[in-house]
């Protein structure tokens, strides 16, 4: 095969039916957290972008490199501008998300992160979940057709290979703007059989959609949301540990991807 190269040019504008045909060979991973990022980054070899992939007034940060036969961007939003806290959220997931992919035309798209799981769907902190759809349950637009719209409810791409052999568990993942729960959330969340919530899956899902870039989606749990602890505590008493779980399970599935081709996974 030919070598890697770690440059931005290295793209294709190739039809989709023909990049199936050949190995992966750039993948773009987006993750809201940089706490969650650096130990990738660091497992990774990668090198914070000092050029100019994005605009100089965002603080969005892009980590680069080569691993294995992968070329690996890592995008996070980097720090709010004015509070100073990791840009979590859907609107800040979108538009790094819209830039890169724009920029790089990756392979494929991983979307990284926590989320809080539904004990009655089976979720337990520290799993590691494989999204099988993602939706939203806060855009309430109780109009016909608009009310699919705003839930966005669609299928991930099919992973029947990686599942199985990293024997991750798969569930249906909802994506919300808030840590917390309303009643209104969480009927939306019950009627779709949400397993995973988390707070940027489908506003990533939404861009790649629209680019047709195959996405995965690879959450750990940090709290559970039908648990008795309160949602904020119980996600900053595990976050350390279960970033550590998140971590694990990236490098799995990125070894599982090199060398695969799309149809493979
Ligand atoms: N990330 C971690 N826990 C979460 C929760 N309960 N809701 C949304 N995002 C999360």
């Amino acid at each position: 095969m030919a070598p890697v190269q770690d440059s931005v040019e290295t793209t294709s504008t190739e039809p989709q039916e023909k990049q199936e045909e050949r190995p992966i060979s750039s993948l773009l991973i987006v993750i809201a957290m940089q706490a969650e990022a650096v130990p990738l980054v660091n497992k990774f070899n990668l090198l914070e972008d000092e050029g100019s992939l994005f605009p100089k007034a965002v603080p969005w940060i892009r980590y680069h490199g080569t691993y294995k036969d992968l070329q690996i961007n890592i995008v996070i939003p980097g720090k709010d501008k004015v509070f100073g806290v990791d840009s979590v959220g859907t609107v800040s997931a979108a538009l790094v998300t819209y830039a890169s992919v724009q920029a790089l035309k990756p392979d494929i798209v991983i979307n990284i992160g926590t989320a809080g799981g539904f004990k009655v769907k089976g979720a337990s902190v520290g799993d590691v979940y494989l999204a099988t759809d993602v939706a939203f349950h806060d855009r309430r637009i109780p109009i016909p057709v608009f009310d699919q719209y705003g839930v966005r409810s669609r299928p991930t791409i099919s992973t029947p290979n990686l599942t199985k052999e990293l024997g991750l568990k798969v569930g249906k993942l909802s994506t919300g703007d808030s840590l917390d729960m309303c009643s209104q959330d969480e009927e939306l969340i019950k009627a779709n059989e949400t397993t995973i919530k988390d707070m940027e899956g489908a506003a990533v899902a939404y861009v790649t959609d629209l680019f047709s870039v195959p996405t995965i989606f690879v959450k750990a749990i940090t709290d559970v949301v039908d648990g008795e602890k309160p949602t904020a505590e119980e996600f900053l008493e595990n976050l350390s540990t279960v970033a550590q779980a998140l971590e694990g399970a990236v490098i799995q599935v990125v070894d599982f991807i090199n060398g695969k081709r799309l149809s493979d996974l």
